[in-house]
């Protein structure tokens, strides 16, 4: 086991947080595009970090954080497909590192948090495999800039997310719906994009180390028989494996791919030098980012639907999903279990289950996103987030309890530092310790949680030393 130093953060993403959409020449990415041309809620402004990043850093060290997760926007770090860098954008990324350093806190960084700039987009984004390679020498790009500065790289945020919402269930750009041989394509090529970027991190001996993160959904189920456990081994494999899995061992599960080829679909596209490359570069280490788990059963019949809620409490409609002949969620079974408003499922045992079920990859294991999205004033006389505390208190209990029992977990992020846009859930969904009050200048304001996890950390580092 690995004797690392313990990092107690908080995680955003470029387009999540930054604003500054159009400035010191930024190219469009493929949200801006999609959001600008739809109507809809964006992230032109979002929690203004482009003007606040000092202030946001000073308040996570405050908050006797040592480590900030953040990604970095590709559109605004390379201006166009011919790769030319933007030394605005550079800049921007520089002085946020120095500013890290200069507090204490350690950069952990993303390098695509699904902001694809929109002229990769244009030539068929994720489908199109020069973007694998187009991504190989932005992180080059990022590799050489920030070298000796930063010594913690992930390549992707959660392919599954951002592959399975653009090509699945559509909510995301490019938003095409069940497009099933879409989404193995793209998931083979962000896997070779992050063994090709790994292959340059270590060719170009770059200090520190290289994983990826992952969403993770710990897979349940209220039966033990034979079609249960297979329907288990299948959500599995959707859900986690594919990514955790192939980014550790250098392989795709191989019941998943012999279960593709069984119904039909082309893996022509798959060559044997890519599948080398995916092979001799593997992380160095995995970020998990745990929120909640899922109850499975056997699938009964019916098409392939993968629902997401979007609209909160709002929502009216049904989120049953159906992986036809792969596995059904459990809904009705989930429904009895305590759940956030969008529905999600609130399990810390699930992450301590996450971290056991990776350890058989023997890589050293990060948190790198856990948290509470809720509704909430911020316009009172103080910020009194008594679930997200105790969200986040049962979700760092397991966490320790793995460390005891001797996993090698290093980690954990909270999901956010402060309030910021939520995607397709806009900013009414809040995460932050801090809130942002996006009416009145983006102004911060720390909420109780902020002050408990201040002191949350303190309590644990010196029970940690002992
Ligand atoms: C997953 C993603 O990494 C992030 O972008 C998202 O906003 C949070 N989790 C919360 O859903």
């Amino acid at each position: 086991m690995s004797e690392r130093k313990f990092l107690w953060g908080s995680a955003t993403a470029s387009y999540q947080c930054e604003g500054a959409w159009n400035v010191d020449e930024k190219a469009e990415s493929m949200w801006d595009k999609y959001l600008h041309e739809n109507n809809l809620e964006n992230g032109d402004v979002a929690s203004d970090h482009y003007h606040h990043y000092k202030e946001d850093i000073r308040l996570m060290a405050e908050g006797g954080q040592n480590a900030y997760r953040f990604s970095i926007s590709w559109p605004r770090v390379i201006k166009n497909k011919e790769g030319d860098i933007n030394p605005k954008g550079i800049a921007f990324y520089s002085d946020l590192i120095d500013e890290c350093l200069k507090n204490g806190i350690e950069p952990y960084v993303t390098c695509y948090h699904w902001d694809l700039p929109q002229y990769w987009q244009d030539e068929g984004g994720w489908l199109n495999k020069d973007v694998a390679y187009a991504f190989k020498h932005y992180c080059e790009v990022l590799f050489k800039a920030f070298n000796g500065r930063v010594r913690y790289w992930s390549t992707f945020n959660e392919p599954k997310w951002f592959i399975f919402s653009g090509y699945m269930s559509g909510n995301y750009p490019p938003c095409h719906v069940n497009q099933v041989q879409e989404v193995i394509e793209c998931c083979y090529h962000v896997m070779l994009a992050n063994a090709l970027a790994i292959q340059s991190f270590k060719e170009m001996k770059i200090e520190g180390e290289i994983g990826m993160v992952a969403s993770y959904q710990t897979i349940y189920a209220d039966k033990d028989d034979e079609a249960y456990q297979q329907a288990i081994r299948n959500a599995d494999n959707y859900c986690n494996n594919w990514q955790v899995e192939t980014a550790c061992v250098g392989a795709f599960p191989s019941d998943m791919v012999e279960k593709l080829k069984k119904q039909g679909y082309d893996l022509s596209f798959a060559k044997a030098e890519d599948l080398k490359v995916i092979h001799d570069h593997t992380v160095d280490f995995i970020g998990l980012n745990y929120y909640s788990p899922q109850y499975v059963m056997p699938y009964q019949g019916g098409e392939t639907v993968v629902k997401v809620n979007n609209q909160g409490k709002n929502y009216k409609g049904n989120l049953h999903t159906v992986v036809k002949d792969w596995f059904e969620i459990n809904d009705e079974l989930m429904k009895q279990l305590p759940h956030n408003p969008w529905g999600m499922v609130i399990y810390p045992q699930g992450l301590y289950d996450a971290i056991k079920r990776c350890s058989k990859y023997h890589v050293p294991m990060y948190i790198t996103e856990n948290g509470l999205g809720m509704y909430e004033d911020i316009h009172q006389n103080g910020i009194h987030d008594t679930e997200r505390i105790d969200y986040i208190r049962e979700h760092v209990r397991c966490l320790l309890k793995a460390k005891e029992d001797g996993y090698d977990i290093n980690g954990y992020f909270v999901w956010s530092p402060f309030d910021l846009y939520s995607w397709k859930n806009g900013c009414e969904k809040r995460y932050g310790l801090v809130a942002v009050d996006f009416e009145n200048d983006c102004k911060r304001i720390p909420k109780d949680s902020y002050y408990w996890y201040r002191d949350e950390i303190k309590n644990n580092w010196e029970d940690l030393k002992k």
